[in-house]
């Protein structure tokens, strides 16, 4: 059984179409990066799962229940969204305990404190919150979410708002937290870069649709093809070096800057790349595979998406 599975599922906030029946799955385990713009639905699917707001139509469940209707798995989910669930009158060791207390941790004493090392915040523990960063804050609220030790956690754009540093070590706490034995992470993110370092697998979302959906590997890799790119000994030969790679088949979206050309050409292409430039008397100083990052997919996806609406 998946421990998420939407099926169809569709929301409108009055006229408008926020979800415009949406299907995926997350297995057990997975670091699940649910990517998209603002406005893209991603925190109104995020609701749905965890019962907070009722599903158009279709489905969705986690770990096999409907949060909104039945109430039995919400001790086994954790959940940080926009505003962490942190009081900033309350220390961080008081906001831990009163949270432990709601959801009857047994030892709370001790889980606490491994919590508050693992959060870096074990220095700190007696301070009132409010007098926290935001990544601070927001590091306290990853604990939160994961005191009662949770099978599936669900974060809300946890780098949101965050200086880069701090995005650092929010991003660095969600890693070590994948490393948890059994966990699943399903990460709410517009943050591509963290994306591409914590997730296995993505669904890009926009307007209510999922664009892409599928391993970050794979997605890197492109689908059957290589991004391929050779620098020319000799600039001049830019000119003539695009002539003979736009008469080789398979070949697409040549870009030069320079004496750079990138393209895109099949799997196991580079050998009939490299025999025809040279034996039309291009010289070439280097030539390699490249992987595009999720950031160019992305933009990628939300190009075609553009185009076809
Ligand atoms: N309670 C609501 N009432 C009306 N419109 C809403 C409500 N919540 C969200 N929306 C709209 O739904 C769309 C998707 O919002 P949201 O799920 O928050 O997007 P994301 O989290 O991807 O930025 C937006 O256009 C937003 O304005
Ligand atoms: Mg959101």
């Amino acid at each position: 059984m998946s421990v998420v599975e939407v099926t169809d599922l569709k929301k409108s906030f009055g006229r408008k179409v926020v979800l415009n029946g949406i299907s995926f799955t997350v297995e057990k385990g997975e670091v699940f990066g649910f990517l998209g713009p603002n406005g893209a639905g991603k925190t109104t699917t995020m609701r749905i799962l965890l019962g907070l707001l009722h599903a158009g139509s279709g489905s969705a469940r986690v770990m096999g229940a409907d949060l909104g209707v039945d109430d039995a798995v919400r001790g086994r989910v954790g959940v940080l969204l926009e505003n962490n669930g942190i009081y900033d009158r309350l220390s961080a060791y008081e906001n831990l305990s009163y949270y432990a207390q709601l959801y009857g941790v047994e030892n709370p004493g001790d889980r606490i404190s491994e919590l508050l090392q693992f959060a870096g915040l074990t220095e700190r523990k007696d301070d009132p919150a409010g007098t926290f960063s935001t990544g601070m804050k927001r590091k306290l609220g990853i604990a939160r979410a994961i005191l009662h030790d949770p099978e599936i956690v669900f974060l809300d754009e946890p780098s949101s708002g965050l200086d880069p540093e701090a995005q650092h070590m929010v991003r660095d706490l969600i890693l070590r937290l994948s490393g948890r034995e059994g966990i699943t992470i399903f990460l709410n993110s517009h943050n591509l870069d963290e994306v591409q370092r914590v997730c296995n697998r993505v669904a890009i979302l926009n307007q209510g649709e999922i664009k892409a959906l599928d391993s970050v590997s794979s997605l890197t890799a492109g689908a059957g093809m290589t991004v391929f790119g050779v620098t020319l000994s000799d600039k001049a030969q830019a000119g003539a070096a695009q002539r003979v790679l736009e008469g080789i088949a398979g070949v697409s979206d040549l870009q030069v800057q320079g004496d750079h050309i990138s393209m895109k050409i099949p799997h196991n292409g580079a050998p009939e790349v490299l025999f025809t430039l040279t034996g039309a008397g291009i010289s070439l100083e280097e030539a390699k595979k490249q992987s595009r990052s999720l950031e160019e997919i992305y933009l990628d996806v939300m190009k075609k998406a553009e185009a076809s609406s």
